[in-house]
Parts: C-alpha cells; structure tokens; sequence
C-alpha cells in the first residue's frame, strides 16, 4: 500500500486529486498537510473525512519538525507536492508570502524526504534510496514565460518567469532539480496550463465570472481580453500527476496540457452565454501588470512517452464547471463571505 503526502490537498487542484486517488485505488493512504490559508477548505473533502485511507493534518509545509513527523508516523513513500500561495494577483501586492511558502516550504520537504527515504542519511555520498519512493513538484506552464502569437512551451523552453508567483515556482523547480541531480533523489516536475473545474476559489478567472454572473456582477476582464491561456479540466490534471507517479522517468519534466488555447474573453461571452445573461455585464479594467500574454503546452512528451491523454473536451468540461457552481450556490456562498469582500474591493473596486 502506498501512503501519499499530499501538501494542499484542500485548496482546488489538491482537493480533486484527493478524491481522484481514492476513488481510484482502494489500496493506497493519503496524509494531506495544509495550513488552511484563505485558499484552503476543508469542505472540499467533507466525504472523505471519515475515509479510513484518508489523514488530514493541519500545519505549514515550512514548518520542519510537522514535516519530519509525519515523515515518521506514516511512513511516507510518495510527496505529491501542490501547497502554494497560487494566485498572480495576489503575488503583485504581497510577494513576500509566495517567496517564503513557495521556495522554503520546498525545500523543507526534499530535505525531509531526502533523509527519510536514505539508505545512509548520514553520508553524504549516498545516492541509494528507498525501494519506490517518489516526490512530485506540482509545477506550472508559468514557469516558461509569456509566448508571442506564435510557438508553443515544451519541456526545453527557457525559464523566464515574469511575476512574483511565477518565480517563486521557477525557484522551486530548480531546488527540485538541485535535490535530484547533487543527491540522486527521485523526482518528477509537472508543469501544466490552466485548470478549471470544481472547488476553484472565485478569485481565478472561470469562478470569479461565474460567480458575478449569478449575481449580476460587472465582469472585469484585464485590458484587451485577448491574452491566451491554454485550459485543462482539473481530473485531467489529476490523471495527469498519476500518470507520472506510476510511469514518469526519475529525474524527468513533464508538460501537461490538452491544447485548448481560448482568449479570456471567449471565456468570459461563454459564460455569459451559458447563465443567461448578455454582454452588458464586461467591464474592461485596467490590465494586470507585467501581463503574460499567451501561454501554450506542447503535451507531446507526456502523451507520447506515458501514453496520457486528457479526457473532457473544453466544451464539456467547462458545461460541467459551470453546472457545478450553478448547483453548489451554498460552497460558493461560504468561501465569498467575509475576507473576499475586502479582497474584491480592494483588487477592483479602488483599482
Ligand atoms: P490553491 O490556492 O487553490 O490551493 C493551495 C493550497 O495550499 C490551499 O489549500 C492552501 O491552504 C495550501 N497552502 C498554502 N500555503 C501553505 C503552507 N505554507 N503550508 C501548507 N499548505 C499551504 O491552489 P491550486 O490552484 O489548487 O494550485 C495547486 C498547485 O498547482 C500550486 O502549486 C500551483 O502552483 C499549481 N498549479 C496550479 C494551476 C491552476 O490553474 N490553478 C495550474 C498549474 C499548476
Ligand atoms: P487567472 O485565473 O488569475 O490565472 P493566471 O493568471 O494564472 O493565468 O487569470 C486567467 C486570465 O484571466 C489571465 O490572463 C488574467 C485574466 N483575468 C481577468 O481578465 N479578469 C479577472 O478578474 C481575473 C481574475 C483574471
């Protein structure tokens, strides 16, 4: 039986892959650390609270003695690494926070996974771990920088990252690459596009819209609106990580994607669309600065390599994203009280 530390696991993409993995194995036990930020909620999981395979921790990924412990009292084997603070808005205002969780609360877990899965620990030469023992860096296409019109981010692309959010997970990638290459640890990196689907805090693009929609809510599209970003439903992402946990090369990058390029103002008219309401409600605000323009995934080396391919269309998967906010008015309702009113105000309100 494997037992998997997933960090994050109550913020939206750790949340949907908690329910993947149980769902999908009926073998395996998931610790789940999270420090329960504004972005973390514990109603995500309300079903699996009693699941026997299931562990909940609250406490900090930086926090070295809470890591070690449950190093030792779970006999951990698998690190699937998603607590981040995620948001690019956010990381404009307030750096500080996502250098120190980001890059830290990195480190912390190599190193705490690098001396647990030793077979010498003390000796500085040991390359020799643990029979099956992984750590995966949930990462970002971010990482790669904006694209003009044209090409497309693979696994070779240099790293350019533009934004505090976006540095901050280049530099942890690179730890990531450090603790592999100096002490031959066993990790993967993925790096995909945007997500969307359930559970996603309204301050992201597809919820923050839907969410105004209901409400009759002006919609403020950054800008022109034509920026691009590639979309991949969030259990595609999360097939995507097991894909990698099973059959990803030690040491290897993989790119997820499922090549669904879309302008968010396409996106913002499709939602219109689908709750009813018309083009009255766009606002278009002032643009983020230092905005990436365009993001794309070339997914060739995990489609071909692991034989992964998404399964929702962007039309579906965003009728289903859509739908599931429409029905779970109460989860959204609880998550917009109190702090995201002064979030919503000051980001668009004095902007
Ligand atoms: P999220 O903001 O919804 O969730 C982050 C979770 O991490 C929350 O539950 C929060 O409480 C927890 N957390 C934050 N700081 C912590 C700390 N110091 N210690 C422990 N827990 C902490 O983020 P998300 O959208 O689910 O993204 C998860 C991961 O996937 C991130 O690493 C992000 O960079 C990456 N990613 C996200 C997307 C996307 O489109 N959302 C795309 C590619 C990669
Ligand atoms: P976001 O969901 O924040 O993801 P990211 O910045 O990581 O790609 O934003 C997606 C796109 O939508 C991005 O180009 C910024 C744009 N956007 C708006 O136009 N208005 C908004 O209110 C938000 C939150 C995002």
């Amino acid at each position: 039986m494997h037992t998997i530390l997933v960090t994050g696991g109550a913020g939206f993409i750790g949340s949907n892959f908690v329910h993947y993995m149980l769902n999908t194995y009926p073998d395996i036990r998931i610790v789940n650390l999270d420090a329960l930020t504004y972005a973390g909620n514990l109603e995500n999981l309300r079903d699996v609270e009693s699941d026997a395979h299931y562990v909940f921790v609250k406490g900090d990924v930086r926090d070295k003695e809470t890591v070690d412990r449950i190093f030792e009292n779970y006999g951990i084997d698998t690190v699937v690494h998603f607590a981040a603070e995620s948001h690019v808005d956010r990381s404009i205002t307030h750096p500080e926070v996502f250098l120190s969780t980001n890059i830290l609360g990195t480190g912390v877990l190599l190193d705490s996974a690098k001396r647990h899965w030793s077979l010498r620990p003390d000796d500085k030469y040991c390359r020799e771990y643990q029979d099956g023992v992984k750590y995966l860096q949930v990462s970002t296409d971010e990482v790669y920088g904006a694209l003009g019109k044209t090409g497309m981010f693979t696994e070779t692309s240099p790293l350019s990252p533009n934004s505090p959010y976006s540095a901050s997970k280049t530099s942890a990638d690179l730890i990531v690459r450090a603790y592999g290459e100096t002490y031959g640890l066993p990790v993967n990196i993925t790096r995909c596009s945007n997500n969307y689907g359930p559970y996603q805090f309204p301050e992201k693009l597809i919820p923050l819209m839907i969410h105004n929609c209901v409400q009759n809510i002006p919609l403020p599209v950054y800008g022109d609106g034509m920026q691009i970003r590639d979309w991949l439903h969030v259990s595609d992402h999360c097939s995507a990580i097991d894909t990698v946990l099973q059959k990803g090369r030690i040491g290897e990058v993989y790119n997820i994607g499922g090549n669904n390029e879309k302008a968010n103002i396409e996106i913002v008219r499709l939602i219109l669309h689908a709750t009813g309401k018309d083009e009255s409600l766009i606002r278009y605000v002032k643009d983020r600065p230092g905005h990436d323009r365009r993001y794309a995934i070339d997914n060739t080396k995990i489609t071909t390599e692991l034989g992964w391919t998404p399964k929702y269309t962007f039309e579906q998967g965003m009728a289903d994203t859509v739908q599931w906010y429409l029905n779970n008015t109460a989860w959204v309702e609880h998550v917009v009280s109190g702090a995201y009113q002064n979030y919503y105000k000051e980001m668009y309100e004095k902007a």
